[in-house]
């Protein structure tokens, strides 16, 4: 790009942070970039160190010179390069926490807090095990643990860089979590009474069609390629012998494919089925609990401990599972009058 091509003008056009914040939004606005009066804002309060509630009332402070120059570049390259505004300050917030965040890791987005909130209201209490697969930033794993500093977290990922990035955060946030690098639930041993992710689900088609920022996230983190539900089907089939008795799965999962999840879920045997609408009404996610058929326990292929069918009861507030799943069933007429009213309704909304 030469300086002729620029869009953005030289640091002395942001003398002042109201300045600054209406030039920004403005060319943030040109070049088609969603929210850009909030991400003017995001840029202005880090660079000049203001916070985000007091720069309405800061719009006549100038700014320094390295101030401005700093704003020109970040501007610059969020303009021209599209190069995702959490990567040019290096950080996101998730769920009350701010997360260190860059190349090489997914950026936890909004929607995602909603399946936070969704395993918190469902957790039972006492010293219960949960796992994050495909934990990226930690985001999950760690808005888990702050908000329950007694439950077991147990994160992984195949990515190292991830990884990292996950490890540091909670090292930052104090927060304790087991990580494990590795595939799937490589190196998971325990029974959970809570797997959770958010694990990489758009089809191979659909990247071509993403904007320019989604290309600067590792490819891995948004699809496994193909179909788009090969991580998710991993993490299905293998739940049922890794869950205790009326543990649940929680998934988010990509709202055109919430049939075929729906699918899978009852494939795997899992009951109390549920897809769940994010806060714009697009069904963002799956939860399913575990049940314990007939017959007697099985061995556990990991731990030895009673088996998927029948496993051992939970140490505590095994009650407040099983009485919180029996009421969402009796609510819904029972495990399969739920399925098949919310396949119906996954049909309606696909056709
Ligand atoms: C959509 S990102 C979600 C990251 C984080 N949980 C969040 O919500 O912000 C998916 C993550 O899964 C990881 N991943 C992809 N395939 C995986 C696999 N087969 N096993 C474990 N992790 C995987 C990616 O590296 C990435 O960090």
């Amino acid at each position: 790009m030469t300086e002729a091509s620029c869009t953005v003008p030289a640091p002395e056009s942001f003398q002042t942070v109201g300045q600054a914040l209406a030039l920004a939004g403005q060319l943030l606005a040109n070049a088609g970039i969603p929210s850009p009066a909030a991400e003017a804002a995001l840029l202005v309060s880090s660079i000049s160190g203001l916070p985000h509630a007091a720069l309405a009332l800061a719009s006549t402070t100038r700014l320094t010179a390295r101030q401005r120059y700093r704003l020109r570049v970040l501007t610059l390259a969020r303009v021209e390069e599209r190069i995702p505004l959490q990567y040019l300050l290096g950080s996101a917030p998730f769920y009350g926490l701010e997360l260190k965040v860059g190349p090489g890791v997914f950026i936890p987005r909004p929607e995602t807090e909603g399946l936070v909130e969704l395993v918190l209201a469902r957790l039972p209490q006492g010293p219960v095990q949960v796992a994050d697969l495909g934990t990226g930033s930690g985001a999950i794993a760690l808005a888990i643990k702050s908000q329950r500093p007694d439950v077991t977290v147990h994160a992984t990922d195949l990515s190292p860089q991830a990884l990292s990035f996950a490890r540091r955060n909670a090292r930052r946030l104090g927060l304790e979590v087991q990580f494990h690098l590795g595939d799937g639930y490589a190196g998971l041993t325990s029974l959970f009474h809570a797997i959770l992710s958010n694990p990489p689900y758009l089809p191979q088609a659909e990247i071509k069609t993403l904007a320019p920022e989604l290309f600067f996230e590792p490819l891995p983190a948004l699809t496994p390629g193909g179909d788009g539900l090969d991580v998710i089907r991993r993490i299905i089939s293998g739940a049922p012998e890794r869950l205790v008795n009326s543990g649940f799965l929680a998934l988010e999962i990509h709202p055109p494919l919430a049939g075929a999840v729906q699918q899978l879920l009852l494939d795997a045997g899992l009951q109390g089925i549920e897809i769940l609408p994010d806060l714009t009404g697009r069904e963002r996610y799956a939860a399913a609990v575990s049940g314990c058929a007939s017959g007697a326990p099985e061995a556990h292929p990991l731990t030895s401990a009673p088996g998927p069918r029948c496993k051992a009861p939970l140490q505590e507030g095994n009650e407040s599972v099983e009485n919180g799943a029996q009421k969402r069933h009796d609510h819904n007429a029972g495990v399969h009058g739920r399925v098949v009213k919310g396949v119906a309704a996954v049909a309606n909304k696909q056709s």
